[in-house]
């Protein structure tokens, strides 16, 4: 069976017993902070087994893309050394959602397992684990399944703490968790390796291949376990650890699906042997690298972008090492489109995508990988004893760019380890520097504090409200605010928007009687909005009921730019394409800012049109539209939601546009009509990083003073070249024609002029031992000039010495020359030196030309005078 017709099979089977089929959700975790990727197929219904979030289906059945590189999960290391660590991998999964429990699971897993109509294992190859207090797991298996009890292992908490076992499995440290039971498959005595629970568990002879979760509990942050509303299952089983026993082969890397791949690699690698490490470590990347930038992840120097950036850059020194002289991973990504597209359409709608960004990055790191070896080389040269010290590791890192896994590898082929400790402490520093650098001045979040309940928003239809204060905050502390205070204020509801999604917090005021509280920030914090700012006058406490009012100019014109932002968004896609996704976004009251993933610049076409068709849907004056929907409705009408980015059961659809020109999901305030914005302008565009570029733009009010900043500008150039608006570029282009004949006709006029200064000059000579001998001051001249009038005097004094000099800002130039019948007796360099020392400086040369300069313009006329001297006494 294929890997493909397994992962078919797995899911028609539990379609069968009437589980929902789901696609994989995406490798950026929504919304969850603890999680870095995906890494398991319960991720995305987390919510649902924690009770937060309801489904139309309490079945589910997947499989699911996941990464398990960084984070708590980390197997990049391992990954091409073993037979089963991967980057990435696909989970099948069925899941139950307080429906049923543990009976059910287990018949299904092993009717699967072992049924004659899906993957008929030999049941005597199987093994299995259940939590040691699970008696009931064991009866089932034992007495309804009727795997004999030398089959089955009680497994307790082995790991050293409650609930830290083998057989018990959690999320996270936090998160949805219970006791599992797990299916061992038994790959025959000729594997070394003992059955789990024994002292040789870690050979691979004994394989887990499917795990089954019983979730029953919710582990908080502070270790206590709460029940969970209903008890519910969650399995994994591993796709292609399951295929290879399928296939009858015992890594992972010798199924059809990774033969292919290997294949592939090798043809790009000048034919490497399949079975080589390094050629592993390639075909297993290219499948997380793939993935993870068509789940619109980045190459970067921070977060999931820059596990992103390690993975490529070890991919790309594994090839290395097999001989690649350029790059060649971005090839591997036709071959992985074809093999997992089907399954996976998204990897083939991205696949440009991909391939862009993966030569990018192989390219950028061929440059820094060079410098870093030679770093690295000359510190293992210098290494007493067999560690690499941390602070090298770091410097690594943090200057040239090189992973700790990397840095790793080059260890480990050389038989050296890492001083993780020191390393460790290197970036702890660093950190450290960081946060004390981004402190922000109101500590409203001091430990402890934590503000109850939740604000109402009222600002999407008001601008002011007279509202109720809940909490007044100073200096992290709540209590009474007096006048000159800074402070944070809860309200019971506000129109004041709190800043996210891009748009900036609101700013205002608050009064009542006798008091006026100035808002310059509005932040959220959890559910609640933060009006930050200064108390003027009067005294604030909770409980008090003010006036609140929002800078209702300021909102609008940063209405227009949001407005224009979701126009500019959908422009961009359809102008660029549709790999254009939103990488970041600003939105002030006096500009736009729009960060997107796209390789190259715009050109200044693609931007016409770009700002052509957002001012055509402005001119169409269409009612924006607000819809309050469910997620499933907002994917159906073609939604752009953005990666990463959580969405509650509950979404705000804005549509504006003809023909749904943009339909994004978005929190933010807008204007009514899109002929409320007015004018829109594209003022820059830029790139930012790889991949990456961003453009800048206004509109309304703002656009106008942009245009008058440009007109101003073109009258000022008109009116200092005296040209008209329609003139001035014909002018400016004279002007600078007129220009470079000048430099050219003032060259030849030194030219000139140090021709006849050296016919001058030559007359000045004086005789000393058979030379002629000339040193003098040229005022004004530049070094260029000096040399030339040296040569000429040169040719005029026939046998002799001269030396030329000028001043310049503070600054002596000097220029020596000796005649190439008197090199013998005079060399230019050694007069040089000597004069050059007298003025404060430095000098060399040829013997027959020296040039050098000095700081003390002083002393020059006394060294001129000595040179007839110096010559006399150092004549050969
Ligand atoms: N969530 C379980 C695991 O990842 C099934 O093993």
């Amino acid at each position: 069976m294929k890997t493909a017709e397994l992962r078919q099979a797995f899911l028609d089977y539990f379609k069968q017993q009437g589980h929902t089929i789901v696609p994989s959700s995406s490798l950026v975790p929504a919304d969850d902070p603890t999680l870095l990727f995906t890494n398991a197929g319960m991720n995305q219904f987390k919510d649902v087994f924690l009770g937060r979030e309801e489904r139309d289906y309490n079945r589910a059945t997947t499989s699911q893309k996941c990464v398990r590189a960084g984070g708590k999960h980390n197997d990049l290391e391992n990954v091409g050394y073993t037979a089963r660590h991967h980057t990435f991998f696909e989970m099948l999964g069925n899941f139950s959602f307080g429906d049923y429990f543990k009976r059910e699971a287990i018949n299904y897993a092993w009717t699967f397992l072992t049924g004659n109509d899906w993957l008929a294992l030999p049941q005597e190859k199987l093994w299995v684990t259940v939590y040691a207090e699970d008696d009931e797991a064991y009866d089932i298996w034992n007495k309804e399944i009727g795997v004999p009890s030398d089959r089955i292992v009680r497994i307790g908490d082995n790991k050293g703490a409650r609930y830290a076992s083998d057989n018990f499995w959690q999320m996270g440290d936090t998160g949805p968790c219970g006791p599992c039971t797990e299916i061992f498959y038994d790959h025959g005595p000729d594997v070394a390796g003992g059955p789990p629970g024994s002292p040789e568990e870690d050979g691979d002879r004994y394989i887990e291949i499917w795990n089954v979760v019983f979730m029953q509990y919710n582990r908080t942050a502070d270790g206590e376990m709460m029940k969970l509303p209903k008890p519910s299952v969650d399995t994994g089983m591993g796709l292609e650890r399951i295929t290879a026993v399928l296939q009858g082969v015992h890594s992972n890397y010798e199924i059809d699906l990774f033969q292919d791949l290997l294949a592939a690699a090798s043809s790009v690698l000048g034919g490497a042997a399949t079975t080589e490490a390094s050629l592993r470590v390639v075909a297993d990347h290219i499948r997380s690298c793939a993935f993870l930038i068509a789940d619109g992840v980045m190459p970067s120097n921070e977060g999931r972008g820059f596990v992103l950036r390690r993975i490529i850059r070890r991919a790309a020194r594994h090839g290395n090492k097999l001989g690649a002289t350029g790059p060649f991973f971005y090839k591997l990504t036709g071959a992985l489109v074809e093999l997992m597209g089907e399954a996976y359409p998204q990897l083939v709608s991205s696949r440009t995508q991909i391939e862009k960004v993966l030569l990018q990055e192989e390219e950028q790191f061929a440059k820094t990988l060079d410098k870093g070896l030679r770093l690295l080389e000359q510190d293992i040269a210098e290494l007493k004893g067999t560690e690499i010290p941390g602070e090298t590791i770091f410097t690594l890192y943090d200057t040239y760019g090189f992973p700790v896994d990397l840095t790793n590898d080059i260890a480990r082929e050389r038989g050296l380890t890492l001083d993780y400790e020191g390393y460790e402490k290197a970036m702890e520093a660093q950190r450290e520097r960081a946060r004390a650098a981004s402190k922000f001045g109101i500590d409203y979040n001091a430990e402890g504090l934590r503000i109850e309940g939740k604000t109402e928003f009222t600002g999407y239809e008001h601008v002011d409200g007279h509202e109720k204060i809940r909490a007044v905050i100073v200096n992290g502390e709540e209590k009474t605010a007096e006048a000159g205070d800074e402070a944070v204020v809860v309200l019971e509801r506000t129109p004041f928007y709190a800043e996210s999604g891009g748009q900036v917090g609101d700013t205002g005021l608050l009064t009542w009687s006798g008091g006026r509280f100035q808002v310059t920030d509005t932040r959220k914090e959890g559910d609640n909005h933060l009006h930050l700012g200064t108390l003027i006058e009067g005294e604030l406490f909770p409980g008090l009921e003010v006036d609140a009012r929002i800078d209702h100019r300021r909102r609008e014109r940063t209405k227009r730019n949001h407005s224009a932002t979701h126009l500019l968004h959908a422009a961009l896609r359809k102008v660029l394409g549709e790999h254009v996704t939103q990488k970041g976004s600003l939105v002030d009251p006096d500009k736009l800012r729009f960060d997107f993933s796209h390789f190259e610049a715009v050109t200044p076409e693609q931007l016409r049109e770009i700002e052509r068709q957002v001012n055509e849907q402005i001119l169409e004056n269409t009612p924006v539209q607000t819809e309050i929907t469910d997620m499933e409705q907002a994917q159906k009408k073609g939604a752009m939601a953005l990666f990463g980015e959580k969405y509650g059961d509950v979404v705000r659809v804005l549509s504006m546009g003809t023909d749904n020109y943009s339909v994004e999901l978005c929190g933010g305030t807008h204007v009514g009509r899109t002929g409320d914005i007015g004018l829109f302008r594209i003022t820059s565009e830029s790139g930012i990083s790889s991949g990456v570029r961003r453009i800048e733009a206004v509109t309304g009010l703002g656009a106008l003073e942009w245009i008058e900043g440009t007109e101003r500008t073109l009258r000022e150039t008109a009116r200092l070249v005296k040209a008209t608006r329609e003139s001035v570029v014909e002018k400016v282009q004279q002007t600078l024609d007129r220009n470079r004949q000048l430099e050219k006709d003032i060259d030849a006029l030194k030219a000139k002029l140090a021709s006849s200064a050296g016919s001058d000059l030559a007359a000045s000579a004086v005789e000393v031992g058979g030379l002629k001998v000339v040193a003098s001051e040229l005022e004004g001249a530049d070094r260029k000039s000096l040399m030339e009038t040296a040569d000429q005097l040169k040719n005029k004094l026939g046998e002799g010495v001269v030396v030329l000099a000028s001043v310049e800002d503070g600054k002596v130039t000097l220029v020596a020359g000796v005649t190439k019948s008197a090199t013998g007796k005079i060399k230019a360099g050694d007069l040089m030196k000597h004069l050059a020392a007298q003025v404060d400086g430095k000098g060399g040369g040829r013997p027959d030309m020296a040039q050098g300069g000095g700081s003390d313009p002083s002393k020059l006329a006394e060294a001129l005078a000595g040179v007839p001297a110096w010559v006399e006494k150092n004549i050969a």
